[in-house]
């Protein structure tokens, strides 16, 4: 008797709206006032976003692109989110709490769990803060060295796409926060994560915070890992999300 295969539940690509091209929908459906966006680095995706305000937080920026467009005050912060959450006050500079948030900097889980505990701590309780790359499509894309996933990903269907393992912010977030209203979304190229329901007061995973990494860091990170990944999540269509009248079925008021 053979054994039969193991059921799969990895997607072969997300079909769904460009992520850029979601984010600006969801800026200008949302009428975002001051938004906040780790790790820039050319300006694309922020060149896409309707907002008045609009700060960025980069080590390194290298902006091609028109990062003004759209918005009334524009800030570039070039130094590392953590320094950036620990000097700068986001509400003195953009006169007001965050209304949407994209998370896009250093690609290592860590490093994004800091950076969500981070930004749930300025935000108010109508903020969507938004995940990027959390939805690997191969065990190659979430290698967490870089250079070593661009050398292991450049004979599969996604070269240089490197997602690092900031997908282990959604087991995370489901065992340590269930509070939080987590929506997933199909957007190529490797999906977005997008979180309501927060609680600026919440400790949790600050206090936490070695006793997570250690346990994640423990868990896989191989194709079995992002495959079971998949099978705990549902993930939503984007034009689902964007032909509705208004959002707040999805991120609320
Ligand atoms: C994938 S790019 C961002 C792309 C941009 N969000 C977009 O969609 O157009 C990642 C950026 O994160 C930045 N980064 C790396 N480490 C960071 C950190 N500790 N804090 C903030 N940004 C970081 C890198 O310099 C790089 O520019």
């Amino acid at each position: 008797m053979s054994t039969p295969e193991p059921t799969r539940h990895l997607p072969e690509s997300h079909p769904g709206l460009h992520y850029m091209d979601f984010m600006a929908h969801v800026s200008r459906a949302r009428d975002s006032k001051r938004y906040l966006e780790v790790g820039v680095s050319q300006g694309h995706l922020m060149s896409q976003i309707h907002t008045r305000t609009a700060i960025g937080v980069d080590p390194s920026f290298d902006i091609t692109f028109n990062v003004s467009h759209g918005k009334t005050i524009v800030t570039l912060v070039q130094v590392p989110s953590d320094t950036f959450f620990a000097e700068y006050d986001y509400a003195a500079l953009a006169g007001g709490p965050p209304d949407l948030i994209f998370l896009d900097g250093m690609h290592t889980f860590e490093y994004l769990l800091r950076d969500f505990y981070n930004a749930e701590a300025i935000a108010s309780d109508r903020t969507l803060i938004v995940l990027h790359d959390c939805l690997p499509l191969n065990a190659e894309m979430a290698e967490r060295n870089a250079k070593v996933s661009a050398h292991l990903g450049v004979n599969t269907r996604f070269p240089y796409h490197w997602t690092g393992d900031v997908w282990k912010i959604i087991p995370i977030l489901q065992t340590y926060r269930p509070d939080l209203r987590l929506v997933y979304v199909d957007c190529p190229p490797t999906g977005l994560v997008c979180v309501t329901n927060l609680n600026p007061a919440s400790k949790t995973l600050k206090t936490q915070y070695f006793a997570i990494v250690d346990a994640f860091r423990a868990l896989g990170n191989d194709l079995p890992a992002i495959d079971n990944l998949y099978g705990t999540i549902d993930i939503t269509p984007s034009s689902r999300i964007t032909n509705d009248h208004d959002l707040t079925l999805y991120f609320g008021g």
